[in-house]
């Protein structure tokens, strides 16, 4: 297999055409029964009921496209790698290796989902849990992340700050706000122009790609929360408490209230980045007055 046959070609990056999708689904079935992939029965046989491992939602969901695979295995340069970072099947892993000449290496912490592709390619697959504080990201140029927005994608982007990595991120969105996310930590991620559509329906139909930059030292040592998102990302899973002030709708009274920063996550609301807290369940709209007064350490 040196090339996706020309046929399957017209399927690539239609997405958004729900005729298409049925195609598109068969064509990655086949792909995966030529790889060996048992679909229905690994997921049957997965017992971590984690909810980031998502057993048993349907393949179309938990997987990307092969032809999306063959879309960022044609973009990135002669030689090169990608890290699939959360890999589930390997599927990237099994085309690139099909089709030779760069490669793909797989992270996947659930062993049953990566075994058909460990028994084809198993120098290019890593068992591991990226939350793993020991575990180090494989350095490559080129990374891929299909996740949702939480700890583990917070201990991804602590990892690549970490370990000062400078590559491309290809990124396809996966509930909404995974995009918003890389857009909203600028000094950490330049997105690029990158007008590629993914060949399955997906929450922004697109394959986006980012270039992380280097986020010194000081930066990390000396954070403020004039810098919300490397903050936050630094400082959600302590305990902290914020002292807000807010306006109350309709009046220009402010009213002062306190919060944890456990449970937040940041969001784009009114078209800005906005800090959304858990306990109580308020949205802190800096763009709208809201401020915060202070930060207060409970240790
Ligand atoms: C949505 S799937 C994406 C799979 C693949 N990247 C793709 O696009 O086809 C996310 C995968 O991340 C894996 N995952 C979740 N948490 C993980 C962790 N802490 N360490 C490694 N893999 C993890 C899940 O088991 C799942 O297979």
């Amino acid at each position: 297999m040196k090339r996706i046959d020309l046929n399957y070609q017209d399927y690539i990056g239609q997405g958004e055409n729900s005729d298409l999708l049925v195609s598109v689904v068969e064509f990655d079935r086949k792909f995966d029964s030529y790889f060996n992939i048992e679909y229905q029965k690994v997921e049957q046989a997965i017992t971590n009921t984690d909810e980031s491992t998502y057993q048993g939602i349907e393949d179309s969901a938990l997987s990307t496209s092969y032809l999306d695979y063959f879309q960022m295995y044609t973009d990135i340069s002669q030689g090169e790698s990608l890290v699939d970072l959360g890999a589930g099947y390997c599927r990237g892993t099994l085309l690139f290796n099909a089709l030779g000449d760069k490669r793909c290496i797989s992270v996947e912490r659930e062993a049953l989902r990566s075994r058909a592709a460990v028994l084809k390619c198993e120098n290019d697959i890593l068992i591991a849990d990226l939350l793993d504080e020991n575990f180090r990201i494989p350095l490559a140029e080129n990374y891929f992340i299909y996740l949702p927005v939480d700890k583990v994608l917070y201990s991804i982007f602590k990892k690549i700050i970490g370990q000062k990595i400078e590559a491309n991120f290809y990124v396809i969105e996966s509930h909404g706000d995974l995009i918003d996310f890389f857009q909203f930590h600028k000094e950490l991620f330049v997105e690029q122009e990158f007008n590629i559509k993914t060949s399955l329906p997906r929450h922004r139909p697109f394959i986006y790609k980012f270039k992380s930059k280097i986020v010194s030292n000081e930066k990390i040592s000396n954070l403020t929360i004039d810098n919300l998102s490397l903050w936050h990302l630094y400082n959600n899973d302590k305990d902290i408490d914020l002292k807000i002030s807010s306006t109350i709708p309709g009046s220009k009274l402010t009213r002062e209230w306190r919060s944890s920063i456990k449970g937040s996550h940041l969001i784009r609301y009114n078209n800005r980045l906005c800090l959304s807290l858990e306990n109580p369940s308020r949205i802190i709209d800096f763009g709208n007055g809201d401020q915060i007064l202070s930060i207060i350490k409970k240790d």
